[in-house]
């Protein structure tokens, strides 16, 4: 399949990194069409760890890694990550840049945290990236694009354009301290010298490649949940991670998008503040948080822990178009004797339903219906297959499958990059 898209179709942190880095093998290029450095994957290779913010996880495979239009680049964030890799004998050389992604500037991470602070108790959870300013001034026509580290003038002068008005922003909303011209415009030319190479026409890049039958992953980062149209509003990031937006984030036509793997975890992860009806209570929730390791890439912050939530799961293969999907960390379930799935949401007036509410206040109100099937209590280290797994966590799986009506072709079972088993 020439193009297919990487979704992940819960809150984000699904192990979509090592499902890429798995499909990477066998594919020619992999893009990332949205988001900044608030996205983390995670790829363990043997005793190496690797922890990826901005570029593609393809890069860890040594493949083509392009960073689309829809993506946000801290520029900071993107140069230490280029020269680690190429520290670790990684080649960047096949990095490629689109010219209309915006940059991040250093305003956007003063607002995002003056933003946070402002807003109390009724913070977002941002991971105080600038992704949300960021991607505010790109649609209020006031972002720094990175084709515009090509010109040191033209630079010079949209960030003096900018500066104008952040400063009072800064100095008269925020109560923070304004930022001084030369030294951002000085800081952005020393970043520019060292991106200049790797800025590049991707849309025309992935087009051509494409039509040349070449094999294209496009990775998302974050996920449906988050999504700024489809997720849940306003507790969600500042751009679109469902699947059609990899047309969008990377100038290609949508027929181009072949197949739509959606990642989940076997269970639910939520970091930051909003409704979670499957959020596990009491001290089970700790448990789970220290099997699975559940604590933020980015942030190093505690993660929110759930039983796998099926009205979510079918809502997020409604909006992207899964074709098929990939349930990870199945292995952290091993420990539970009963596992609750939860299938239907109970809203307030008593009724039960199969579909995400499309009302906010819905949401914020539902009740998780939970079945709850049988643990199989034993690890999933010596499974080979899908088949292979106990009784019990093939019916689990099963049992995801006939309630979504779409097949787990992956299913996770531990950190290394081989614990992927397939059908
Ligand atoms: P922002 O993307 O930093 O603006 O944060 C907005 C919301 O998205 C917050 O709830 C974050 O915790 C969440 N978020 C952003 N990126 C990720 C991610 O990669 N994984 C999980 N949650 C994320």
């Amino acid at each position: 399949m020439p193009g297919t898209v990487i979704v992940g179709a819960q809150w984000g942190d699904e192990g979509k990194g090592k499902i890429v880095d798995l499909l990477a093998q066998n594919s020619d290029i992999v893009c990332r069409y949205q988001g900044g450095p608030n996205a983390g994957h995670t790829i363990v290779v043997g005793s190496e760890t690797y922890k990826i913010r901005a570029l593609p996880s393809g890069i860890v495979r040594g493949k083509p890694c392009v960073i689309g239009n829809g993506c946000v680049v801290d520029p900071e964030v993107l140069i230490a990550e280029l020269d680690e890799f190429e520290i670790r004998g990684c080649s960047t050389e096949q990095v490629y840049v689109s010219g209309n992604a915006h940059l991040i500037m250093p305003w956007h991470l003063a607002i995002d945290q003056a933003s946070e602070r402002r807003l109390g108790k009724l913070a977002i959870g941002t991971t105080k990236r600038g992704i949300g300013p960021c991607y505010a001034d790109k649609a209020m026509r006031l972002g720094i694009r990175v084709q515009d580290i090509l010109d040191p003038k033209i630079l010079r002068q949209k960030i003096e354009v900018a500066l104008a008005e952040k400063n009072l922003w800064l100095t008269r909303v925020y109560e923070s301290e304004p930022f001084d011209l030369e030294a951002v415009a000085a800081q952005y030319e020393g970043y520019a010298q060292r991106l200049r190479p790797y800025v590049a026409d991707t849309s025309l890049y992935v087009e051509t490649a494409l039509r040349d039958g070449k094999d294209v992953l496009f990775e998302g980062a974050q996920a449906t949940l988050l999504d700024l149209d489809h997720g849940t509003y306003p507790f969600v990031t500042s751009s679109n991670p469902v699947a059609a937006q990899a047309a969008v984030g990377l100038g290609i036509g949508p027929q181009r998008i072949d197949r739509v793997l959606g990642v989940s975890k076997a269970y639910v992860t939520r970091v930051g503040e909003g409704p979670f009806p499957s959020e596990i209570e009491g001290d089970e929730q700790a448990r789970m948080r220290e099997l699975g390791g559940e604590y933020g890439t980015v942030t190093g912050r505690e993660r929110r822990c759930g039983w796998l939530d099926l009205v979510a799961l079918r809502y997020a293969v409604r909006v992207n178009g899964i074709d098929e999907l990939a349930l990870t960390k199945l292995d952290v379930l091993s420990h539970f004797t009963e596992l609750p799935v939860c299938v239907r949401y109970r809203t307030p007036d008593g009724r039960e339903t199969p579909d995400f509410p499309a009302h906010q206040s819905d949401f914020h109100a539902a009740a998780p219906v939970f079945e709850t099937l049988s643990g199989w209590n034993e690890p999933l280290d010596a499974c080979s297959s899908v088949d292979d797994l106990p009784a019990a966590a093939r019916d689990y799986v099963d049992f995801v499958e006939r309630e979504l009506g779409v097949g787990v072709s992956l299913v996770g079972t531990g950190a290394e990059r081989t614990s992927v088993l397939s059908r």
